[in-house]
């Protein structure tokens, strides 16, 4: 007798394991959060993924595991295959080397089967729709979705339900794709730069549903420029660089890792060359007439910059994420600020 065995995700992130035994019978064999059930699946698993498209390599070999319940940001700069990656998570795409899982299935069937949603940035909305219109709509597209006035009071949109689509401002705009993509109830919620080109305020309030809705137990994995999202309203960050993983582990941990501490000092003409060459620096990067240099041992670069050269006004201050994300996704960490290219943009 050939067994097998699934789980699904209810409301709430519960999970329950299934054994099949290939009749139409299942055995509910185990329900419970997530994190007390033994053995349960991932979330997303990548083993030895690699994408190329032509001559480029968008991903290049990423093993990632991120487990139910985890709110991950996916950061690094353009082109460093955040979106080939969600692609493929979401079964738009094939690896072209690699596994990609989804709780343990093919992405397209875990999408089939309404355990994934996705918040694109763009497209999909029809403007003279109201936002309840608009719900309704796609609410009778699902079997058994959530109710729709649950999805729109989680979107935080109960105040605007009359609103036509083309009046609301592009994070309402944004908190409908996500009632849309709540809709299923999904286990795992995957946004490509949700947030891109909203102000302040706007990107506040997105991210205060999400994460509102996260604390549900949702798996949450959002990929981002912004560092200070990644920060605010993730439990983990993933950096990639070149189609690689860099860093991986909860804010605080990544920012630990490109370790040290950098001196600011106003030094026009600065001589980057000998700080490069000092013992301990990671980088040096000119901006105007101010340098900075990133070191193991900043008591040496101060030392060094107050006897030996004109560099006036220093400053020495532990590295935010920001330097940490540029540290480790800089081509070329020593220079004068040769390595930018790693920038969010
Ligand atoms: N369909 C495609 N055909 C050819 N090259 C592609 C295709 N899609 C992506 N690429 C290339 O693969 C690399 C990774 O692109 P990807 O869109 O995954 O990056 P990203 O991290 O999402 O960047 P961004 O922050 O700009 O959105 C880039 O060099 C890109 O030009
Ligand atoms: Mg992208």
């Amino acid at each position: 007798m050939l067994l097998s065995s699934a789980v699904r995700w209810t409301a709430g992130g519960l999970a329950e394991a299934y054994l099949m035994d290939g009749s139409d019978d299942e055995a509910l064999v185990m329900r419970g959060r997530p994190g007390l059930l033994p053995g349960v699946v991932p979330a997303i698993e990548l083993t030895a993924v690699r994408k190329l498209f032509g001559p480029v390599v968008a991903v290049d070999g990423v093993d990632l595991v991120v487990n139910p319940g985890e709110v991950v940001a996916y950061l690094g700069p353009n082109g460093a295959g955040k979106t080939s990656t969600i692609d493929m998570v979401l079964g738009l795409s094939h690896p072209t080397s690699g596994q990609v899982s989804v709780f343990g299935m093919a992405p397209r069937h875990a999408v089939r089967a309404g355990l994934v949603s996705a918040v694109m940035q763009t497209g999909g909305l029809l403007k003279d729709l109201t936002v309840l219109e608009t719900v309704q709509y796609v609410a009778a597209l699902f079997s058994g979705p959530r109710p729709v006035g649950e999805v729109i009071e989680r979107a935080g949109l109960a105040h605007i339900t009359q609103r036509r689509v083309g009046k609301c401002s592009g994070g309402e705009q944004q908190r409908l794709r996500f009632a849309l993509a709540l809709l299923p109830d999904p286990g795992l919620l995957v946004l490509d730069e949700p947030t891109q080109g909203m102000d302040v305020e706007g990107r506040h309030e997105f991210w205060e549903a999400i994460r509102k809705d996260a604390g549900r137990g949702r798996t949450v994995v959002f990929a981002t420029h912004y560092l200070e999202e990644a920060d605010a309203y993730a439990d983990r960050v993933v950096m990639v660089r070149r189609g690689r993983v860099v860093a991986d582990g909860s804010p605080a941990q990544v920012r630990a890792m490109a370790s040290g501490r950098v001196v600011r000092a106003t030094w026009p003409g600065a001589d980057t060359g000998a700080l490069g060459a000092l013992e301990g620096v990671s980088s040096v990067e000119v901006r105007g007439s101010t340098v900075l240099v990133r070191s193991d041992d900043t008591d040496s670069v101060a030392r060094y910059l107050l006897n030996q050269t004109s560099a006036r006004d220093l400053e020495i201050t532990a590295q935010g994420l920001e330097e940490a994300f540029l540290a480790l996704t800089a081509d070329d960490p020593v220079g004068a600020g040769a390595g930018r290219a790693g920038a969010p943009s």
